[in-house]
C-alpha cells in the first residue's frame, strides 16, 4: 500500500476536505483495528492539513479520556470528563472551536504553541461518545465552519468502519 495525503497549495480548504475525504475512505477500507484505524487518521490528517498536533483521546471509563494515538508533540495523558476542551466536547457531546485557547475557561495547556484548537467527539451509533479527535494550531483562530463540517464527515466515516 502506499498513499499519500498531499494536495496542490492552491485548494481551498473545502476542496481539500473533499479530496482528504475521497483518498480517506479507501485508507480505512478494510481494516477494523481501533488503533490502526486511530494511528494513520492521525498520520494523513497531519500530512494533508500540516496540524500543529492532532490525535485523540479516548473515553476509558465513566470519568476519563486517556490519550490515543497522535502526530505531534508528547501530550497530557488523562483528561477528566467536563475538563478542558477535549472533557467538555465529551460531557456535551458536540463538537468545539476555540479561536484563542486563552479565552477559554479551563482550556488544558499541553503545549504552550498551541494557540487555537477544535474538539470533535466520536459518536457511536446510538450517540454515546467514545472519544474525541483534537487538533491543535499554533496559529489563531485556525479553525472554521469548513473544519467543523468536514471532520465532523471524516469522523463518521471512522465511526461506521468502527461498527463493522
Ligand atoms: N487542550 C486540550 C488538551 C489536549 S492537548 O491540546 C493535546 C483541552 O483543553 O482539552
Amino acid at each position: 500500500m502506499e498513499q499519500t495525503f498531499s494536495y496542490p497549495a492552491s485548494m481551498t480548504k473545502r476542496e481539500r476536505y473533499e479530496a482528504f475525504l475521497a483518498d480517506y475512505r479507501l485508507l480505512i477500507a478494510d481494516e477494523d483495528d481501533r488503533i490502526c484505524l486511530l494511528a494513520n487518521t492521525s498520520a494523513a490528517l497531519k500530512e494533508a492539513f500540516g496540524f500543529f498536533w492532532v490525535g485523540f483521546y479516548l473515553v476509558n471509563d465513566p470519568t476519563w479520556l486517556h490519550l490515543g494515538p497522535f502526530q505531534g508533540p508528547v501530550a497530557c495523558t488523562r483528561i477528566k470528563r467536563g475538563r478542558g476542551v477535549c472533557g467538555t466536547a465529551w460531557a456535551e457531546a458536540q463538537t468545539i472551536v476555540v479561536p484563542d485557547v486563552d479565552l477559554f475557561q479551563g482550556h488544558i495547556a499541553c503545549s504552550s504553541a498551541s494557540r487555537s484548537e477544535i474538539v470533535v467527539p466520536m459518536k457511536a451509533s446510538g450517540g454515546e461518545v467514545v472519544g474525541v479527535l483534537d487538533i491543535d494550531s499554533d496559529q489563531l483562530a485556525a479553525f472554521d465552519e469548513d473544519d467543523r463540517e468536514g471532520l465532523e464527515h471524516i469522523m463518521q466515516e471512522l465511526m461506521k468502519e468502527l461498527s463493522h
